[in-house]
């Protein structure tokens, strides 16, 4: 730790302001008077977190935005290295959750630039990975809130050397998308969309979208807008989320222009018109996929109507069948590993399928044991998906927790 009152390459400490896993932050004062805050790399960190370290300032310094704290300049000392920046002096958006939520106008207008700054960071290659109330900075300027992305320390780069090793998982936890909790190293700039939406969740209601449906219940009557946003930001598939975090800044921008304003109407009224948990962000079922629906519905009654036929070479009828429960088995598997509790318009190609399938072969073959092969085959995936809706299964598991996961090997 630095002491308050020491010297460190001109500057003077005045107070220690915060930490992370292996930098204390301190408020520092020029010769000027200015204040100014000093990211002090711990002395005997790891070389490879001191590698780390320079090159979070080196990007810093690239990703030039009003909304991203700029590294006025990387200091070294014998006794250490450090980023000078400017002051945050509202703190991290953390400290200000803390003493109550943000109004909907105020989040709007505070995370609209910060959206359009990470929107940068992506357009130049960046994906942030630990976007957290903790690593985003306030300030006040012309008297209004505004803050700025911080905290590039684990961001993955373009074309760069990957610093994340195999099994290492890092990010905090209650922050990252389904995707990135699988996998970190498999992972776009949709996964900042993501933990961008549980921050902005976490700023209107205090609480964490997985644990609290009423929360969204009350923020759709509050502000149907906002809510609908979130419920895209917070999607489990990428695919369904904002597919810029320019278009979520977008979804949020104030509702000035009069389609919005119907829009905004039309929301409210759908609130009204349903019960609010409804309209909980239940993450929408994956769709199936109509190739593999297709599919589901060629090969299986097929297979079992050759079967019933004798007419084929059973080679062939066991392969046309195995495909087809092979490909409905994956598809299932892939609807239960991604999708939250599935809605009953997600059911009916399911359905539609399992009844085509089993129409089919009804008709081609009435009554033979295809009958029953087809009944179970064409029939699974949607048995399955109603079973989960039935147990109620959730997408994952609650987090288990919300502190930092930085799990480097010394
Ligand atoms: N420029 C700054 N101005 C004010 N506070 C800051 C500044 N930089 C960091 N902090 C405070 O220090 C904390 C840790 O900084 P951060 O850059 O996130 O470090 P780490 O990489 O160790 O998490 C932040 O959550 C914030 O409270
Ligand atoms: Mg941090």
């Amino acid at each position: 730790m630095l002491d308050n009152g020491k010297h460190v390459a001109g500057l003077e400490v005045c107070a220690h302001i915060g930490e992370g896993g292996f930098a204390d932050v301190y408020r520092v004062r020029r010769p000027g008077g200015e204040e100014l805050a000093l990211k002090w790399f711990r002395p005997g960190g790891h070389p490879e977190l001191l590698v780390r370290f320079r090159r979070e300032a080196a990007l810093q310094q690239t990703l030039q935005h009003p909304h991203i704290v700029p590294v006025l300049k990387l200091v070294e000392e014998d006794d250490g290295v450090g980023m000078l920046m400017p002051l945050y002096a509202e703190g991290s958006l953390a400290d200000r959750i803390e003493q109550a939520p943000l109004p909907p106008g105020v989040a709007r207008s505070l995370f609209v630039p910060l959206l359009g700054a990470l929107h940068h960071a992506h357009s130049q290659g960046v994906v942030h990975r630990d976007l957290k109330p903790d690593n985003i900075l306030l300030r006040r300027a012309a008297g209004t809130l505004s803050g700025a992305l911080a905290d590039f320390g684990i961001a993955q780069v373009r074309g760069a050397p990957r610093m994340t090793q195999d099994g290492q998982r890092m990010g905090t936890v209650a922050y990252m998308s389904p995707e990135q909790q699988r996998n970190p190293r498999d992972i776009d700039h949709r996964s900042d969309i993501y933990a961008m939406g549980v921050v902005l969740f976490e700023c209107l209601t205090r609480a964490h979208p997985d644990d609290s449906p009423e929360a969204f219940a009350e923020l759709w009557e509050q502000d149907a807008g906002l809510a609908e946003a979130l419920r895209t930001a917070l999607q489990p598939m990428p695919s369904m989320r904002f597919a810029t975090a320019a278009a979520f800044a977008q979804a949020i921008s104030a509702p000035n222009d009069l389609s919005q304003r119907i829009r905004d109407l039309e929301l409210r009224i759908q609130a009204l018109a349903h019960p609010p948990a409804a309209q909980l962000p239940s993450p929408a079922a994956a769709p199936f996929p109509p190739t593999l629906l297709a599919l589901e519905v060629v090969l299986v009654p097929l297979g079992g109507t050759l079967m019933a036929a004798g007419s084929a070479p059973l080679a062939l009828t066991a392969a046309l069948l195995l495909a087809g429960s092979a490909l409905i088995g994956v598809t299932a598997w892939k609807m239960w590993r991604d999708a939250g509790p599935a809605t009953a318009r997600d059911l009916l190609p399911l359905l539609a399928g399992g009844v085509v399938a089993v129409a089919v072969v009804l008709g081609a073959w009435p009554d033979d044991g295809a009958l029953g092969a087809a009944l179970v085959w064409g029939t699974l995936p949607t048995t399955l998906i109603v079973l989960r809706i039935a147990l109620g299964t959730q997408r994952r598991s609650p987090p288990p927790s919300r502190k930092t996961t930085l799990d480097i090997e010394p």
